[in-house]
């Protein structure tokens, strides 16, 4: 097959170009030599993405960009050979899916991975997803999500990092270098799509699609960082989002998509709009028609229209009426050429459909690490895990999430086979089944299964059993896209199976795998052990068998925080002081005397039914060990604004399991122009000590990273007081003081 005509023909083109900029590179003669060739219709059917018709008559007319889920192999090089040999320019098409926590291997799903607090782990994930996606002809892919998400009732939080907006942008940032790799001209690199751009986490009530009211503050000081660090880790492009922020929806945002990702952040991909987000402009009430949308969309900035098709069907008229210039339109198609260029398509547009990768050793080594460090140990009473395969005779395995191959892939698993996952069941007997007697009853055939027919025969194996394990949790349809639950208890009859088997007395392990926080409070109390798996992978199975028999000891810290009911919701640990900063008093309810007078009652900002505190605040997570910090040593306790903090702490571990501990950076800004958050999360560090062993962590924070947008919406260090912590949880520690003075 012959590369592109676009890609033979540069030699001579390069002589005749007449853009007014400076040319200075290959790659600007490359592309500006070939939009002088193209047409009204050529410039608009690049712009343009579907995900069905006919898709290689579409290429031979040039009429698209780009597709999505066309997954047939040959299909794809058919069609891209039918725009490379057969339409006036040959210019390639860019085939994309979306490949969000693996491909065939399937990895935690992101909120998992962000629970390891690994960025290496979550780069080699997405490399992994890469190889095995490019292999079937995918080079774009709609990853990573890095909307910071602090409702778990919205069902898409199972596709984000969590609360935070630091430990999202080093996880993010990671997941753009593996998916897109050393370059993205390689043939395993996959472009990455950084979305959605911007707030879609702050639907109103975790309704997804819905509103959010994200003041210039709020949005450069949480939502947007994550999205400049993908920025400047390479991400290739863009994705608007769904939701209207103050009344404009994102997807015809010109601050968002102009001023701050064009000229503050100097991105030079291109940007895609969501699923029909140009159309959805319509019901939005935003655009009277699809012809309006199409017009607002492209004057925005989005480059590409995702399957709406508003673009090809208004453009060239909009054009002709003057109301889309054809700046709009080159600017957009340079950006997608870009981006395809630096992809290699023009030179290297097809694949090797014969390649096989999918789920080799290695990829499967990846997810079983990555699953191993995304658990996350939430109790553990009695040392009751791990458990000891020497002193169990009979282990009762029960539970719908114990042997649910499909569901622990969790959400986005399009091409995930559900025949490799390995299950917890299967592993547990491969590991101790010739020593253990596994009885396996799963009580409940599936998560929101209410019929109690099972429970007999779980609890008669109950009864029997040394010790316990019940897994319990979310079905993977249950979170993810327009998946948003009101409430967050168990579904069907999970709580009361825990329930019944606590009361039998058993030491009993719950293991909960689900696609984001669920209001557990219950059945952390009732279980001796819990080991909280965001639904995990296609290892899962394997990773949660080493862990519940110590070959490996849990290392994952919560990436978001637990609320103990719904109605705490929003509750994150960076939330602001208030003037009426809350105690830490659990309830009130019981206490207030009856006829009580109309009375503050001495009250704070919280509840008087949930108190203050969270059920688990961020960051939180146990070992099989223990470990103690001390308060950190600071190098000075005054700094000027271009020093580096150096700020020291000594970690023990002074329990009796070789294991690994997430050290946690916090500080706080004691007064700004602006009110500034109680703590905020600004380094970690991932460090394995053996028993008894002491190792001074040491976190370097430039001073410059205690920026933030202030009064006058400018990204300063204010002087003034800080205080540090360096500890195991967003709650823990002692604080080291600190100021910093603008004159030194
Ligand atoms: C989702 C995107 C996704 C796109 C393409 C949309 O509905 O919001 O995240 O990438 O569909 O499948």
């Amino acid at each position: 097959m012959r590369r592109s005509g676009a890609f033979a023909a540069l030699g001579l083109a390069l002589i005749f170009t007449g853009c007014k900029k400076a040319q200075s590179t290959p790659e600007d003669l490359f592309i500006e030599n070939l939009l002088s060739q193209m047409t009204i219709e050529e410039k608009i059917g690049q712009m343009n993405q579907v995900s069905w018709g006919d898709w290689n008559e579409m290429a031979r007319k040039g009429e698209i960009g780009s597709v999505l889920n066309l997954t047939d192999l040959y299909a794809i090089n058919e069609m891209q050979r039918c725009a490379i040999e057969e339409s006036r320019l040959g210019i390639p098409v860019l085939v994309s899916r979306d490949v969000i926590h693996g491909y065939r291997t399937m990895m935690p799903i992101p909120l998992g991975q962000a629970a390891t607090f690994n960025p290496e782990i979550a780069r080699k994930g997405a490399r992994v997803a890469a190889i095995e996606a490019t292999a079937e002809g995918i080079r774009w892919t709609f990853a990573p999500m890095v909307d910071i998400s602090r409702d778990p009732r919205w069902g898409r939080i199972a596709e984000s990092c969590g609360e935070d907006a630091y430990l999202t942008s080093v996880m993010g940032a990671a997941m753009v270098k593996g998916f897109q790799g050393d370059s993205l001209n390689d043939p395993t690199s996959m472009a990455a799509c950084v979305k959605h751009f911007v707030g879609y986490g702050a639907a109103e009530g975790g309704k997804d699609y819905n509103s959010t009211k994200l003041t210039e503050n709020e949005l450069r000081n949480v939502y947007l960082p994550p999205f400049e660090a993908a920025c400047k880790a390479g991400s290739a492009t863009y994705m608007t989002s769904f939701n209207d922020n103050d009344g404009i929806p994102c997807t015809a945002n010109e601050f968002i998509l102009k001023n701050v990702l064009r000229n503050e952040w100097q991105f030079d991909g291109f940007v895609v709009s969501d699923w029909a987000s140009v159309a959805e402009m319509v019901p939005h009430g935003f655009a009277a028609d699809n012809k309006e949308a199409a017009m607002k969309a492209v004057k925005a900035g989005v480059d590409m229209e995702m399957v709406s098709g508003t673009y090809a069907a208004h453009i060239k008229e909009l054009h002709k009426e003057g109301k889309v210039d054809k700046k709009h339109l080159d600017d957009a198609v340079r950006n997608i050429l870009r981006v395809k260029y630096r992809l290699g398509l023009f030179e290297n547009p097809y694949f090797d459909p014969e390649q096989k990768v999918a789920y080799v050793p290695e990829h499967l080594e990846v997810a079983r690490q990555a699953a191993t460090e995304s658990a996350i140990l939430l109790k553990n009473e009695n040392r009751t895990l791990p458990l000891d395969e020497k002193k169990i005779r009979n282990l009762a395995i029960i539970g719908p999430m114990a042997d649910a191959p499909y569901e622990q892939m969790g959400t986005w698993s399009f091409d995930g086979q559900k025949e490799y996952t390995v299950t917890p069941l299967t592993a547990i007997r491969e590991m101790v089944g010739n020593k253990v007697n596994v009885i396996y009853q799963p009580g409940l055939d599936f998560s929101r299964d209410k019929d109690k027919k099972g429970f007999g025969a779980a609890l008669t194996a109950a009864k029997q059993a040394d010790a316990v394990v019940v897994f319990v949790g979310e079905e993977a349809i249950l979170s993810g896209e327009a998946h948003s639950l009101a409430d967050l208890n168990l579904v069907g009859a999970q709580k009361e199976l825990v329930r019944a088997l606590s009361e039998t007395g058993k030491p009993l392990v719950t293991v909960v795998m689900a696609g984001r926080p669920l209001t557990i409070g219950e059945e952390l109390e009732r279980s001796h052990s819990v080991l909280y798996s965001f639904h995990p992978g296609t290892m899962g199975g394997p990773a949660l068998a080493d862990l519940l028999f110590g070959k490996a000891v849990p290392s994952g810290k919560t990436p978001v925080t637990f609320p103990k009911m719904v109605g705490q919701i929003p509750v994150y640990y960076n939330h602001k002081m208030t003037g009426r900063p809350a105690s830490r008093q659990e309830t009130l309810m019981d206490a207030i005397p009856v006829e009580a007078g109309q009375t503050s009652l001495g009250c704070t900002s919280f509840y008087l039914d949930a108190g203050f505190d969270p059920l688990v605040p961020f960051g939180y997570g146990l070992s099989y060990t223990t470990f103690a910090y001390d308060t950190p040593r600071l190098n000075t306790n005054q700094y000027g604004k271009n020093d580096v903090i150096k700020a020291t702490c000594t970690l023990t571990n002074t329990g009796d399991y070789e294991a690994t501990e997430v050290a946690q950076l916090y500080v706080r800004d004691m007064v700004g122009s602006l009110t500034r958050p109680v703590k905020e999360l600004k380094g970690f560090q991932r460090v394995t000590l053996k028993p008894g062993e002491s190792k001074d962590v040491t976190f370097e924070l430039p001073v410059e990273e205690l920026a933030y947008w202030n009064i006058d919406m400018q990204h300063k260090v204010e002087e003034g007081d800080f205080q540090l912590w360096i500890n195991t949880d967003s709650r823990s520690g002692d604080a080291a003081p600190f100021r910093v003075i603008e004159t030194i």
